[in-house]
């Protein structure tokens, strides 16, 4: 391409008789990065082109010819033979471009009654639809993996937390469940936001709409969307849903990196609570000794990019005035990496949890340090009679004494716990980490029966999302 001629070349370059400089080119281009859409991009166009000769729009042979290009575009790109041009700006003028040179004439008639406007915002939520569905997917196999460790590991007590001091002892699967809880949110909001997503822009043109008898709702049918977006020019300029995609993505991730804060702590000396297995782990290039739970510390710390992809969409919505601007050529970058972040962290922490093995007498050790079973004892007085505060007095002076002696609530005789409460009698001696656990049944609770009904539903649930 001359100089001289550059502009005019353009697809939009009638008005024009300077070329384009060449650092706005480069800085306006973003076939780089929205190549990716070229799939949403040529099944966007078969159906608006399919409805304008159904609408008499324009001709059927010049409609299958445009069909033809672009199905045969589609099958370049995806062989790798497609050369993308960056004077060609973006995805919608290289395919545009293309098929013009494939099939003449009849190529500058797809673009009737359209506009790259209404055209993105159609292929955008066409990826963003398919994210919805992929995020539910992965999230339902990492919930299934959940509840496999928690089938597993049915009998596996470990010590439950509170300010990371421990605190009362807990069934691991009732921990497990706790994540299993978390990731059906998850896939609960990806669901509602697929809804909110899934609804048609394309016929509103640039952004008032268009002057052809066109079809929106023949077009939303074709391609699979709920309904179609009423007002034109919150069609061209609504990402919402991707700011819904990118909070979505965000709570999922730092529902993630809780978990792989959990599996770095488990997975130290001072917990010795798991031993990382050795295809999820890595070693230090110094430190022959070493095994380190990376997977788990850069799941932690991909959590960061999602949150920041979050503010980054919001931040671009903000004060932005109706209706389409170049701005919004920047939701696409965060979009993907936020989607290909939470992807690909869901997978590897689902094929890292079975891998887990955890050690089941450790676990009951921690689960019973630091006087784990002082609310039971205290519990027991307040089950005679004894008003709660005035047992939590006394068990909290065996607590001290305890310590002052160096030994554990379960050492003490009946008389040293009659000695701080006359209401304590010899069925006390009976408290131990099995007798705490099995109290806990009331609903919700980490009784093992409690745990094993949860168990039950949460994988009832899955199953029953799964089918649906
Ligand atoms: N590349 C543009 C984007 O991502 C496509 C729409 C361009 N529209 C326009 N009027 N320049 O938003």
């Amino acid at each position: 391409m001359s100089e001289q001629d550059a502009a005019p070349e353009k697809l939009w370059g009638g008005r024009f008789n300077a070329p384009t400089d060449a650092l706005v080119e480069a800085f306006t281009a973003s076939i780089d990065f929205d190549r990716r859409l070229f799939r949403e991009d040529i099944a966007g166009s078969i159906a608006h082109a399919r409805m304008l000769a159904r609408q008499r729009i324009i001709t059927q042979p010049d409609c299958d010819a445009i069909v033809a290009g672009l199905e045969a575009i589609r099958a370049d790109i995806e062989a790798g033979r497609f050369v993308f041009r960056p004077e060609r700006e973006d995805i919608h003028l290289n395919i545009e471009a293309a098929l013009a040179e494939r099939i003449g004439e009849a190529a500058g008639r797809l673009h009737t009654a359209r506009s790259r406007n209404d055209q993105v915002a159609t292929d955008l939520r066409l990826f963003a639809r398919a994210a919805c569905d992929e995020a539910t997917a992965r999230l339902r196999a990492l919930r299934r993996a959940l509840l496999d460790l928690a089938d597993r590991e049915a009998e596996t007590v470990i010590s439950g937390y509170t300010h990371l001091q421990r605190a009362q002892p807990v069934l691991l699967a009732h921990h497990l469940l706790a994540y299993e809880a978390m990731f059906a949110r998850d896939s609960e909001r990806f669901e509602q936001v697929r809804q909110r997503t899934n609804r048609l822009p394309l016929g509103a043109g640039a952004l008032a709409g268009v002057t052809y008898p066109i079809d929106r709702e023949w077009v939303a049918q074709e391609l699979g969307f709920d309904s179609v977006i009423p007002n034109s020019l919150d069609a061209v300029s609504d990402r919402d849903f991707v700011v819904e995609i990118h909070a979505a993505s965000a709570l999922a991730m730092a529902h993630l990196s809780r978990l792989s804060e959990e599996v770095v702590l488990w997975s130290t000396a001072e917990f010795g609570l798991i031993q990382l297995p050795d295809a999820f782990a890595t070693g230090s290039s110094i430190m022959p000794q070493k095994k380190n739970p990376d997977v788990a510390e850069i799941v932690r710390g991909k959590s960061a990019r999602a949150i920041g992809n979050l503010v980054q969409s919001l931040t671009l919505l903000k004060g932005l005035p109706l209706s389409y601007n170049r701005d919004l050529q920047e939701d696409k970058e965060p979009l993907f990496d936020t989607v290909d972040t939470l992807l690909s962290s869901l997978a590897v922490t689902a094929a890292m949890l079975p891998a887990l093995h955890f050690g089941a007498e450790r676990g009951r050790v921690m689960a019973v340090g630091q006087f784990a079973l002082a609310t039971d004892v205290a519990d027991y007085l307040a089950k005679r009679g004894v008003p709660f505060r005035e047992a939590h007095a006394a068990v909290g002076a065996l607590v001290a004494k305890c310590e002052r002696d160096g030994r554990r609530l379960e050492e003490l005789t009946l008389d040293e716990y009659r000695a701080a409460h006359p209401a304590f009698e010899a069925d006390v001696l009976a408290i131990d980490l099995d007798a705490a656990l099995r109290a806990r049944s009331a609903t919700g609770g980490t009784a093992p029966e409690a745990v094993a009904h949860e168990r039950a539903s949460a994988r009832a649930r899955l199953d029953a999302e799964a089918a649906s």
